[in-house]
């Protein structure tokens, strides 16, 4: 069989992820080499997945003309710099999200992509998942009817620390950027106004490092629809993450993932078991199915399901966001546009 040699770029949690995806479930692809400058992730994920070559730089992976394809795994703030050296280097490129904060580094990126003529596919991975999928191929076939409201409630389990809070770029871009893709994706239209509240109720600590907590984001689609999003960075009952889409013919609404269906009814309560703990255990059929359909794009030259474009769609929508959280007024997407 014809297998795609990848290296992988950070041997976090991610690149973890992906590595296993890979090694246990994507027999069209090998990987051939893992970098991270923490060499001990490195060799553990080597040891882990049996990944022949270690490098604590990254360049090693773009230098060897054997690898034709990198999965970008390391910290934001290095993907664009990564993803235009790889994109120089002739390498198909899977990026995970946020391909960058800023939109004039995205279209930059996606200069560099076009010239080079290789792939780019973004980490939007819930495009994925086989609820949303379902919701989404009922919207596409015309059963749900003309598009009215789509409805998403994404809830983490635990906050993350005020320090990672610092970095994050902010609740919009790092957490809410996966909702604004998947409000994108079921609506099949561009986003024309925004309007965001967020608020700090789970931790001071979050307010104190200059993010939120806790938002609802309103937004208006060109062909008519609307999408509200609530958003909580802690739900004490476990990761909520729902999707329902509402129009002329019906609705669709995906409940939460669990570990078994199986409800016990007593002469107290009647009791299910709770949502699949986080993104690892709720997305894990998702980041494989994603990571499958790049190998799968390679093979067979078709393009890929998430491109540049769908990566720079939820920071513009985020840019808006933050604008309006602090303006307190809806903003166009047009007011952020850059060029
Ligand atoms: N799609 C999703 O649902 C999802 C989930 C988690 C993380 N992410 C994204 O993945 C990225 C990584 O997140 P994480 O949670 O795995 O972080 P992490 O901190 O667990 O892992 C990042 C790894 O990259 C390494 N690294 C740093 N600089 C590097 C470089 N120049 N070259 C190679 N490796 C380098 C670090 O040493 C670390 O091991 C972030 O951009 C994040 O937004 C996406």
């Amino acid at each position: 069989m014809n297998r795609i040699r990848v290296g992988i770029i950070g041997a976090g949690r991610i690149g973890r992820v992906h590595a296993q995806s890979i090694a246990f479930g994507i027999p069209e692809a090998e990987i051939v080499a893992i970098s991270d400058p923490f060499i001990e992730n490195a060799e553990r994920a080597a040891r882990d997945f049996a990944i022949p070559a270690i490098y604590p730089d990254y360049h090693a992976i773009l230098n060897d003309p054997t690898i034709q394809a990198v999965l970008i795994c390391s910290p934001t703030n290095t993907h664009a710099d990564i993803a235009m050296e790889a994109a120089r280097a002739g390498k198909h490129i899977f990026c995970e999200k946020p391909v960058d904060q800023t939109v004039s580094k995205i279209l930059e990126t996606k200069k560099l992509v076009e010239e080079n003529a290789v792939k780019m596919q973004i980490g939007f991975n819930r495009r994925f998942d086989h609820n949303f999928r379902k919701i989404k191929k009922l919207r596409d076939d015309g059963t749900l009817g003309e598009i009215q409201i789509i409805r998403i409630t994404s809830r983490d389990p635990e906050p993350p620390s005020p320090e990672y809070a610092k970095t994050s770029g902010g609740m919009f871009l790092d957490m809410t950027i996966h909702d604004f893709d998947m409000a994108c994706y079921q609506a099949n239209s561009e986003v024309d106004e925004v309007y965001a509240m967020g608020a700090v109720t789970v931790d001071p600590e979050i307010g104190k490092a200059g993010d939120i907590d806790t938002a609802i984001v309103t937004l208006k689609f060109k062909n008519g629809a609307m999408a509200v999003i609530d958003n909580c960075r802690k739900a004490v009952y476990g990761y909520d993450q729902r999707v329902e889409v509402f129009g002329t013919n019906g609705a669709a609404a995906s409940e939460n993932d669990r570990e078994t269906m199986v409800k016990i009814s007593s002469k107290d309560a009647v009791c299910e078991d709770k949502p699949l703990f986080f993104f690892l255990e709720r997305y894990m059929q998702s980041f494989r199915d994603e990571i499958k359909s790049f190998i799968n794009a390679i093979l067979n030259d078709r393009p890929v399901e998430v491109n540049i474009d769908d990566g720079l769609r939820p920071i513009l929508i985020a840019i808006a966001a933050n604008k309006s959280m602090k303006e307190n007024r809806p903003v166009k997407i047009s007011e952020v546009m850059e060029g």
